[in-house]
């Protein structure tokens, strides 16, 4: 089954959003297979956000995700990493649509409520860089 690392950003923590976050994929269907609060540290989010690494809002990006705690996640189902993408809307919570987390509470570039692995390279490199196997579970839903 198909896991993907869901992060819900310091600005969706301090504004209280986590239960809404959680909720929106629960209900979905999808399973959560791991969570944890924690500050992320400069050199974890210069990993995490290495792609951007070049791009002028390297600085922004890395000062902002670890200005506070954030709420990660791993969830799994089928097609999670796609599904989960429209789920969040587009990065720019000005463009993305009503209805998606960051359509809903998205305030700009930077402060976007949530972040989601791309692709499956990036979701197993994301989960292995946040999670230890032990702290994730694998259960069949039976009731
Ligand atoms: P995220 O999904 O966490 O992945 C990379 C992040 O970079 C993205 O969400 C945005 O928060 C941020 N980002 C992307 N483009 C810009 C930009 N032009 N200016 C500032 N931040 C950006």
């Amino acid at each position: 089954m198909e896991r993907t690392f869901l992060m819900v950003k310091p600005d969706g923590v301090q504004r209280n959003l986590i239960g809404e976050v959680v909720s929106r994929f629960e209900r979905k269907g999808f399973t959560l297979v791991g969570s944890k609060m924690l500050a992320v540290s400069k050199g974890l989010a210069e990993t995490h956000y290495g792609e951007h690494k070049e791009k002028p809002f390297f600085g922004e990006l890395v000062s902002f995700i670890t200005s506070g705690p954030v709420f990660a996640m791993v969830w799994e189902g089928e097609n999670v990493i796609a599904e989960a993408r429209k789920m969040m809307g587009k990065t720019n919570p000005q463009e993305a649509a009503p209805g998606t987390i960051r359509g809903d509470f998205g305030v700009q570039m930077s402060m976007n409520v949530i972040h989601g692995s791309d692709s499956p390279d990036s979701a197993k490199r994301e989960i292995e860089l946040f999670f230890n196997e032990s702290e994730l579970v694998s259960y069949e839903k039976t009731i």
